[in-house]
């Protein structure tokens, strides 16, 4: 049974939090949203500056909200790839530095097993094997779970994320930034079959389609048109039928390609994991595919669906657990295969 304090600041979220195996202690995110939307994206410098001004009270907040004290704190983790380097080095630096001087051992964690074990926190009996679904700003891959620790990737996407396609479609909408959660919203009151937009299929030399990469950047260009198609009739934008569109070809395409994962390997649930995890029209689309074929799908709970640090220390206990241990001369890197 590890205790174990995270931090992640891969990118614009600084997060404190301690969690002993799968139970969370305390939960502490501190968004820099409000200061990247006057530029409508994450801008690399302002994130690491903005850790190194909110790191140190995050952390004797995430202490102070526990009622532990660092005796009880069996190991110190923080998130180590991939993500903007300056901003990584911020956390890394403060967890190695945590780790020296308290004599813990520390674990550097990718920030792709943290969305992965998100669902672990919702469900604390969920073991391997599994099938994940990792749909964030920055990735979209289809994992094959074997066992703890032991990832084999079915497939990808082969250009934007599902993330990035939500936020570049806002960008073009006028909606503002981040785009998933305003996108969502708006599918709500919106019909999604409305327009009918491309899934972005992968062909293969061979024939057929790829079962589980993923394209979305013909999707994004598809919605560019149709706005310019629309727009040059005059008529008020349909915004909300746009979205709802949109939104419903990225449900189809992931839950497609999630089931077709789970059924190829012959596993009975399929997790979820990252910010669109999030995702309403996701969530339905999914829930109602796998009925069908009696499979079981885990959705972390909301707060553990966008960046934090619980999902990252409940990945470093487990490690702990197996007798993991990082290297103080560990470095960040911004990008690294699972
Ligand atoms: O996992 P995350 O917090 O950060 C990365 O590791 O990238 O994911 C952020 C992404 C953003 O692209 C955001 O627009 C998207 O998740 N997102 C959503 C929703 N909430 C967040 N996308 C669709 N629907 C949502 N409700
Ligand atoms: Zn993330």
């Amino acid at each position: 049974m590890a205790t174990v304090l995270a931090i992640e600041t891969s990118c614009d979220e600084t997060a404190v939090a301690i969690v002993k195996n799968r139970e969370v202690s305390s939960n502490v995110v501190s968004s820099q949203i409000a200061v990247h939307q006057q530029y409508g994206g994450v801008v690399p410098e302002v994130a690491s500056r903005s850790h190194l001004e909110v790191i140190d009270g995050a952390i004797a907040q995430a202490l102070a909200e526990s009622q532990l004290s660092w005796a009880d704190i069996d190991g110190i983790a923080a998130t180590c790839t991939p993500g903007l380097v300056g901003a990584l080095l911020v956390g890394l630096t403060a967890g190695k530095t945590l780790a020296m001087l308290h004599q813990k051992p520390f674990l550097g964690i990718h920030h792709l097993e943290g969305h992965l074990y998100a669902s672990y926190l919702g469900e604390p009996s969920l073991e391997p094997p599994f099938i994940c679904l990792l749909v964030s700003g920055g990735h979209t891959s289809l994992i094959d779970v074997l066992d703890s620790g032991c990832y084999e990737t079915l497939g990808q996407t082969r250009d934007d994320a599902a993330g990035e396609a939500f936020d570049k479609v806002a960008r073009l909408l006028k909606l503002g930034y981040p785009g998933g959660p305003i996108i969502d919203r708006l599918a709500k009151s919106g019909n999604p079959k409305a327009f009918k937009l491309p899934e972005g299929k992968i062909g293969l030399p061979s024939g057929g389609y790829h079962p589980y990469d993923t394209s979305f950047s013909g999707l994004k260009t598809a919605v560019l048109r149709l706005v310019e198609k629309l727009k040059a009739t005059g008529e008020e934008l349909p915004v909300n039928d746009i979205a709802a569109s949109f939104q419903d070809t990225v449900a189809r395409a992931l839950s497609k390609r999630a089931i077709a994962g789970a059924r190829d390997r012959d596993r009975d649930t399929i997790v979820v994991g990252g910010g669109v995890a999030a995702n309403s029209g996701l969530r339905q689309h999914l829930l109602a595919d796998a009925a069908s074929y009696n499979l079981r799908v885990l959705f972390p709970p909301l707060k553990y669906c966008t960046d934090n640090a619980a999902m990252i220390a409940c990945a470093a206990a487990d490690r702990l657990n197996r007798g993991d241990r990082s290297p103080l001369t560990l470095g960040a890197q911004s990008r690294m295969a699972l």
